[in-house]
């Protein structure tokens, strides 16, 4: 039943033109008929390359928006229409049009985990994985960072020379897992390396034996000699691993590691959106367009300085 299903969406992505992109976290039946899976940096480069004339988007909303804002002629849907960020839709562009009026000698560094408004008022965009290089890459020392202070603390202790304005704000999934859990599953399990994602809290990250994106993550355990890893991010990626790497072993940093929004999508909901009957169409008008993709263009820029 669920490859009948797979196989219908591959017949109808072909006829009707669409590319089916899913961020890392999603579920194995659905990265199996995507196009592309990856991280957020990976999925905004291959929105601005897919030549299909729709993308449906497995994942959360501000990744369909980045695809449109790169893509404008496109038509972009995300599979399930309440898949939001938590983080993103914490962030307050009025309170942030305030503290940037306030900093105004500050370029401001926006997480790609924001709205495609919120986007419309920051400098530069950075994800998990191009954080550092992109910070590192802006000539202003003067760095406003929003909306992630777990990001953001990272990337300043990779980057010293630079002064970076953090504010409040994270990611709640991976904020909650607490030291204590890092040492007794190193405890546990004492020949495993611990991989964590850069929004878990600088108290875990310092603990970790590496710190990278979905995709970096993912890479370094199919890449190391090692045989046993911790997993601190989304649940799902351990659980691609070890479909992946068979001959290794995953455990979980933390069993409170899911997120929802990314949960909610279904294999049945990508059919009903190839279908036309589900999935939100995202529409963005003209100067919100215009204005958000300014950021995004310049990380792409800076990520290949
Ligand atoms: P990545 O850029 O590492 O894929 O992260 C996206 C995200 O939402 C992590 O919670
Ligand atoms: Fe947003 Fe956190 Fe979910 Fe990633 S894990 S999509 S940052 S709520």
């Amino acid at each position: 039943m669920l490859k009948d299903i797979q196989n219908e969406i591959l017949k109808l992505k072909k006829e009707k033109d669409i590319c089916i992109l899913a961020h890392s976290y999603q579920a194995r039946e659905i990265v199996e008929i995507a196009d592309f899976s990856g991280d957020s940096y990976a999925l905004s480069v291959k929105a601005s390359e897919v030549s299909n004339k729709n993308v449906i988007m497995c994942g959360v909303k501000f990744m369909a928006e980045t695809v449109k804002i790169l893509s404008p002629e496109k038509r972009v849907f995300l599979a399930h229409s309440d898949a939001g960020c938590l983080m993103a839709d914490m962030a307050d562009k009025e309170i942030i049009s305030e503290i940037k009026e306030q900093n105004k000698d500050y370029t401001v560094v926006a997480y790609i985990n924001t709205t495609a408004d919120l986007k419309t008022i920051c400098d530069v965009c950075v994800t998990s994985s191009s954080a550092v290089q992109i910070v590192k890459n802006i000539k202003n020392n003067n760095i406003l960072f929003i909306p992630d202070c777990n990001l953001g603390a990272y990337v300043a202790q990779q980057l010293p020379e630079k002064n970076i304005k953090l504010i409040q704000g994270g990611c709640p999934v991976h904020a909650q897992v607490k030291p204590e859990e890092v040492k007794n599953a190193k405890e546990k399990h004492p020949n495993a390396d611990v991989l964590v994602h850069p929004e878990c809290i600088q108290e875990v990250v310092k603990l970790a034996d590496f710190v990278g994106s979905t995709s970096a993550i993912m890479e370094y355990a199919k890449k190391s000699e090692k045989k046993e890893f911790i997993i601190g991010t989304e649940l799902s990626i351990a659980e691609h691993l070890s479909y992946e790497c068979p001959d290794k072993k995953f455990y979980y940093l933390s069993k409170n590691l899911i997120c929802k929004d990314m949960r909610l999508t279904t294999l049945m909901d990508v059919y009903n959106c190839i279908k036309g009957e589900g999935g939100y169409e995202i529409k963005l008008d003209n100067k919100t367009i215009c204005e958000a993709k300014v950021c995004i263009d310049e990380m792409i820029r800076l990520n290949h300085i």
